[in-house]
């Protein structure tokens, strides 16, 4: 019977291990790099000048180390600035800047601009390059490409993208001259598209699928075609995407990271004032960081129970 005492504390110990070393796993990659796209409908200086729009924002934007924002109608870049100044005040630890593509559309009233938003301590930007070919989209991508220390994957290229509805099936097929023409570029095939692409309901159907060249097998859709991207119960639709290309790059990805922000339920805010913010939702995902401790886990698990499988031995 004398063997029975040691075993139940040992067996405790290890089970505290283990845990512990889950917890630890989980902290890194819960913490992990994130990037949002977000269809801030119609944002200018007359948004910006409301408090609590702004307060909200912020708050949304702060979360992400790169935050795409589409619908910015800001040609002298006083919206942008003021947002920028909301969030170097209100998160202390990062220093936020952005780059904005030109003002793109067909009709002068409705002139907007892609704007990314990053933390300066996580992550640089190393290009950018407008899509010029006339006729192709109202509102041509503006890629950039990005460097970072802290993500698994160094160099990324991001391919914005709000979609004409009435053509959106088009313009998502037209992705794919994109993707050949900055992954040339850059010499660089680890792109990833964002945006609100109307990829769903009336405006691109199941059949549409078949005429997209974003559908072919080197392309992942991370944000799925059940997913709904709206504020409204109206309408239950997947217009925002997220889009990757190659193995590569989708292995330096979160599983399952990627999702809907509904911020307000996370902020508990009223449906009236998620509203008053834009008709979408964001969407995000996150890269796993390039944190040593991920990649050393398996042989720390290995050790440890190794060691308290010999200790128990020992014991008897
Ligand atoms: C950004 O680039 C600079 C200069 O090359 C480098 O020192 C820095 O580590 C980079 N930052 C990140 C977050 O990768």
């Amino acid at each position: 019977m004398g063997w029975r005492s040691p075993s139940l504390p040992l067996l405790l110990l290890l089970l505290l291990f283990l845990s512990c070393l889950t917890c630890l796993v989980e902290g890194a990659t819960a913490s992990g790099f994130r990037i949002c796209a977000y269809n801030v409908q119609k944002f200018d200086s007359v948004k910006a000048s409301n408090y609590r729009v702004m307060h909200t924002l912020t708050r949304i934007v702060s979360r992400c180390d790169i935050c795409l924002l589409q619908e910015v109608m800001d040609p002298d870049g006083k919206a942008i600035k003021a947002l920028l100044a909301s969030l170097n005040r209100y998160e202390a630890k990062y220093s936020y800047a952005s780059v904005s593509s030109k003002s793109l559309g067909s009709s002068p009233s409705d002139m907007q601009q892609y704007v990314f938003i990053y933390r300066k301590e996580t992550v640089n930007v190393t290009g950018q390059h407008q899509y010029q070919k006339k006729q192709s989209f109202v509102r041509e991508p503006f890629s950039v490409q990005f460097q970072s220390r802290k993500t698994a994957i160094k160099k990324f290229i991001l391919v914005p993208l709000h979609t004409e509805p009435r053509q959106a099936v088009q313009e998502i097929d037209r992705l794919y001259d994109v993707f050949l023409e900055v992954s040339k570029k850059w010499n660089n095939m680890n792109v990833m598209f964002l945006g609100d692409f109307h990829a769903s309901c009336a405006y691109m159907t199941r059949t549409d699928k078949k005429k997209i060249r974003l559908f072919k097998s080197a392309f992942s859709w991370l944000i799925k075609d059940k997913v709904d991207t709206t504020v409204t119960d109206d309408t239950n639709c997947a217009y925002d995407r997220i889009v990757v290309h190659g193995e590569t790059f989708l292995k330096k990805i979160s599983p399952l990271s990627a999702n809907v922000f509904n911020f307000g339920k996370e902020f508990k805010l009223t449906r009236t004032k998620v509203l008053e913010m834009s008709d979408h939702f964001p969407v995000e995902v996150r890269l796993k960081s390039s944190a040593h401790l991920l990649q050393a886990t398996p042989l720390l698990t290995l050790l440890g129970a190794s060691a308290i499988v010999h200790s128990f031995l020992s014991a008897l």
